[in-house]
């Protein structure tokens, strides 16, 4: 991972941690509350039930689920980690609905998402949540001047929704996706 090329953004990510600073909260047209949380601020076990949720996992790199340990792992080193990742929250029930992270890669700051709880899928969600997340990333992370996004060919609806949000198809990478670029 060449940080020169793409500029470290653990310094802005510590701030922002300390500062409690995160997306705006939103309302739906239903009426619902939504808020995010710092992933690292989030209850490990309804994270994880979502995080892998057959149909998150089917669509991310790795398909295999992710264990308690291997998060506890990754929590003890996520303030060194090139990434940001935030759990989108209902207010009025609590359940988690999903999250939106970005983190650097080959293929440089690549965004993710997924709604990993059922009960908020197919609600037209989706697209508020990124747009929330992709413009505090644009707002308070300066150091991040691209952001790509790599998503299977088969997943039409991220492909559609990345369409809606301002991306373009580049290329096709990793043999079964495309690398999306936000214009
Ligand atoms: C991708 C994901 C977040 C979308 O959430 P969702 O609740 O299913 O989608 P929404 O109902 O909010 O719809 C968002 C947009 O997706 C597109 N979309 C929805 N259903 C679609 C379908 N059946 N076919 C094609 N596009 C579709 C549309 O552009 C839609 O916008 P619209 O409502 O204006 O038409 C969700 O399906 C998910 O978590 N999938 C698993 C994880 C994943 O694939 N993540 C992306 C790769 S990191």
């Amino acid at each position: 991972m060449t940080i020169d090329k793409h500029g470290d953004i653990r310094k802005i990510k510590s701030r922002l941690i300390i500062d409690n600073k995160i997306a705006d909260n939103f309302i739906t047209d239903s009426g619902d509350s939504y808020k995010w949380l710092w992933l690292p601020s989030s209850n490990a076990k309804h994270l994880l039930k979502m995080r892998n949720s057959v149909h998150v996992l089917s669509n991310m790199r790795n398909t295999q689920p992710i264990t308690e340990e291997a998060h506890m792992e990754f929590l003890k080193k996520y303030d060194l980690l090139q990434r940001i990742d935030f759990i989108l929250q209902h207010q009025d029930s609590g359940e988690y609905v999903g999250a939106m992270y970005i983190s650097l890669t080959n293929h440089g700051f690549e965004i993710g998402k997924y709604i990993g709880n059922k009960n908020f899928l197919g609600k037209g969600l989706a697209f508020p949540m990124s747009n929330l997340f992709i413009d505090f990333i644009r707002n308070n992370v300066k150091e991040i001047e691209k952001i790509v996004a790599v998503t299977k060919i088969s997943n039409f609806k991220n492909i559609n929704l990345n369409f809606k949000l301002g991306f373009k198809i580049i290329k096709s990478v990793e043999e079964d996706s495309w690398l999306m670029e936000l214009q």
